[in-house]
């Protein structure tokens, strides 16, 4: 097992690092040599997909928390109404299923149980199924109509990390090519996400480069009770990925918030010295991130933030700011949730815990 964790303490600190590699793997067969994106494993047409009125993405975890940012894209760049929802809560719904529906599924491992059910009811009701997965010939692989696959590698760790960041590429790229396929994209604006794309992989390594300040972030707050997560759009989905991961192998409560919702019942939770992890890339949110961190600060919380460089002046209302390189905000959560899987591990090691194994959890959840 020494040998397998390559000179790692654990398979997932190991994994955390093979980011950078596992988000090119994922992204360079798909973009060719004249910066266009093919996807040879989605063979959908423009007249099929000109059809679809309606999308699901439907996963469980880790995979749910990706699936949030295909919700966010599709919706930005396709035109098309999507609902994200966790596999267990939507197959005894009652979802709006026909021919004319998409479902895209996502599954590091191809074989959890309520996301299966979920892709069967979608093709009993005659539905086109998209799966993301990690597993070559995994059971989700084999029963959806498309197969997009992630080139993160195997994933021993039970807490997902490279899964999370290369389903959240996947995620770009399928909204895209469905953008360039349906023409509702212009080509400035896919040029400049593309472009994004392609320097993910170095820029998720300069944050790797350089540790040193999540490591005293984690000092600061491993002996807390409690810890919140809070953000706005692609930050709020990131939080909550954040605080899973916290609390998945530290076992410290953790709650990720909307930002906006804190006043309406949280808030009330905030003490002297209560962690806040406070998410704020997006441009246009972020007027409004600073004065949710004021109110956190106003109640004593010690704030932890995260923003891209060039947002300094955040440094005069949190305690420990945490800087991600500049990036389009679409993509963010790709190179934001590495401080927050830093975090969640460095504390787990001084918390003494089985970073790799969790208590309770298993890898992969086979039955209902
Ligand atoms: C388990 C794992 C999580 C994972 C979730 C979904 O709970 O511990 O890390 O996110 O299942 O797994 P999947 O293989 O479908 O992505």
């Amino acid at each position: 097992e020494a040998a397998e964790k390559g000179g790692y303490d654990h398979f997932m600190i190991k994994e955390i690092y093979e980011q950078p590699k596992a988000i090119k793997d994922t992204l360079s067969p798909r973009i060719n040599k004249d910066n266009v994106i093919k996807l040879d494993d989605i063979k959908i047409t423009k007249e099929e997909l000109e059809k679809i009125n309606r999308v699901y993405i439907i996963a469980c975890g880790t995979a749910y928390h990706a699936g949030l940012l295909g919700k966010v894209l599709i919706e930005k760049y396709v035109k098309i109404p999507v609902i994200a929802d966790v596999a267990s809560e939507f197959r005894y719904g009652s979802p709006f299923i026909d021919e004319n529906t998409l479902m895209i599924v996502v599954s590091q491992s191809g074989e959890t149980a309520d996301t299966l059910a979920a892709l069967r009811l979608a093709k009993k009701n005659n539905a086109k199924v998209y799966a993301v997965t990690n597993v070559v010939g995994s059971t989700i692989s084999r029963e959806a109509d498309e197969v997009f696959y992630t080139w993160a590698g195997p994933e021993i760790a039970v807490a997902s990390t490279k899964a999370y960041t290369t389903q959240l590429v996947s995620m770009a790229l399928i909204a895209l090519d469905m953008a360039v396929k349906k023409g509702t994209i212009d080509k400035k604006e896919y040029d400049k996400v593309l472009n994004e794309l392609r320097g993910l992989s170095e820029k998720a390594q300069r944050i790797l480069d350089n540790t040193e300040l999540i490591k005293k972030a984690s000092e600061k707050i491993y002996k807390a009770q409690s810890v919140f997560f809070i953000g706005r759009g692609i930050d709020y989905d990131v939080a909550r990925e954040g605080s899973l991961k916290l609390k998945e192998i530290s076992y410290i409560h953790s709650e990720a918030m909307a930002a906006g919702e804190l006043k309406h019942g949280t808030i009330a939770l905030i003490e002297e010295g209560t962690p806040v992890i406070a998410i704020a890339t997006q441009e246009r949110l972020y007027d409004k991130m600073l004065s949710n961190i004021k109110e956190v600060k106003a109640r004593g919380a010690y704030v932890i933030a995260l923003t891209k460089q060039g947002n300094e002046e955040i440094e005069k209302t949190a305690d420990t700011v945490i800087y991600i390189p500049d990036v389009v905000d679409e993509l963010t959560s790709v190179l934001s949730v590495i401080p927050l899987q830093l975090l969640a591990y460095y504390v787990a090691v001084m918390r003494g815990c089985d970073v790799d194994k969790p208590r309770n959890l298993a890898k992969s959840v086979t039955v209902e």
